[in-house]
């Protein structure tokens, strides 16, 4: 089954042979066969298909591609989100009420509330997503965690590491020992990533190190969860060792900056979290001017950031974080795609995964300039509509 998208006003095709970041072509028509774009061109010279959709002047983008969320869980934390509102400070130790509200629920309810999420990020246009454990935190409620991601995405990320369980009161070293050896074991079969929230209050360097290597030692890639409170030594570890993406990048010296430059190691901004934690936003123009590869994602979780809106996000990098539009649409695109090492999505060109958004609007501009506002009007993932 082809479908023919013609009549785009704005076609955003990320292609990196363009002379403009997006690879914006005006006036555009592209076929979708098989799952895959299978062409890309002016309307007049657009090849038959079996079903055609007129876009009758509106723009057309990739699909969002969030390379980072915390979808596996229960229960949720709006009292902590009031008590944060009216002054409190957001610390790493609510992370516990979630994992004793996951550790009580069911794989069924676990399951119903990641499709019900996914769902949600689908209709605001997000076509990929990673998803992460971190709320079971014993060997069982992990390695269930992730057999639950893994019906979802392929981007399975174990998050053991997420942070020290009450049972373990007073003995990090046991618990890390717990996560480099039975509970990794558990977790391997069903991740494809694996990830440590390196900060005060949960994990430290030499920590992270050793989760980090004993997931490498059994074929999982390395990601981090690093200066986000406060400055400290996780950016430049995830450089060091040459990781795919450090995540948050919120509190960064200069050596960070310049680390991240040298590791080629995607930096993803997760704007959300600044928004509903009411800490700085990270200096997303900093790290672009730098030469820095850029991601935007969501970081969906309970506690510190509980949208799936890619859209919001964007509207915020733009207006709090001195990105231009089209820099926030990209870094949520292909700049998704690279943080999650991923060549199939990101962008439309020939060849690409067939995840397709039709805005509501003439242009990527109106996802900034239009906050809050639907404008998602229709979503292909690898070529079927939603
Ligand atoms: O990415 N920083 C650590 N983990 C999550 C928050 C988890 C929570 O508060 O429940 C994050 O922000
Ligand atoms: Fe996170």
């Amino acid at each position: 089954m082809s479908v023919l998208i013609t009549n785009i006003g704005e076609l955003v095709t990320n292609d990196p042979e363009a002379d403009d970041l997006l690879g914006v072509r005006s006036d555009a028509a592209l076929v979708i066969d098989d799952g895959r774009v299978a062409w890309v061109g002016a309307p007049a010279d657009a090849p038959a298909a079996d079903e055609v959709v007129d876009a009758d002047g509106r723009a057309v983008l990739p699909g969002f591609v969030d390379s980072h969320s915390h979808l596996v869980f229960a229960g949720d934390r709006a009292e902590e989100f009031r008590a944060r509102m009216a002054g409190e400070r957001y610390a790493a130790g609510g992370i516990r009420t979630t994992v004793a509200a996951t550790r009580a629920a069911t794989d069924a309810e676990l399951a119903d509330g990641v499709g019900r999420l996914v769902a949600e990020m689908r209709r605001q246009g997000t076509t990929s997503v990673e998803i992460k454990s971190g709320y079971g935190l014993t060997v069982a409620d992990e390695a269930r965690s992730l057999a639950v991601a893994a019906r979802f995405t392929d981007d399975t990320t174990f998050l053991g590491a997420h942070v020290v369980p009450p049972e373990y009161d007073g003995d990090p070293t046991g618990y890390v020992e717990l996560v480099t050896g039975p509970m990794l074991a558990a977790a391997a079969p069903h991740a494809r990533w694996i990830d440590v929230f390196c900060e005060t209050g949960a994990f430290d360097e030499d920590q992270a190190r050793a989760v980090l290597a004993a997931g490498a030692a059994v074929g999982l890639r390395g990601r981090l969860h690093a200066n986000q409170l406060g400055p400290g030594p996780g950016v430049q570890l995830a450089a060091e060792l040459g990781l795919t993406a450090v995540d948050h990048c919120t509190y960064l010296t200069d050596q960070d900056v310049h680390a991240l430059r040298e590791s080629g190691t995607v930096a993803t901004l997760l704007p959300g979290v600044e928004f509903s934690t009411r800490q700085p936003y990270p200096d997303a123009r900093g790290l672009l001017d730098a030469g820095v590869r850029v991601a935007l994602a969501s970081d969906c979780n309970p506690g510190s950031s509980y949208t799936s809106s890619i859209p919001f996000c964007i509207a915020l990098a733009v207006r709090e974080m001195g990105m231009t539009p089209a820099e926030a649409v990209h870094a949520a695109t292909a700049g998704g795609a690279a943080a999650l090492g991923r060549a199939d999505v990101g962008a439309l060109v020939q060849g690409r995964r067939a995840d397709v958004v039709l805005l509501e609007a003439p242009s990527h501009l109106h996802l900034a300039y239009r906050p809050g506002v639907p404008l998602v009007r229709q979503v292909w993932v690898a070529g079927e509509p939603l």
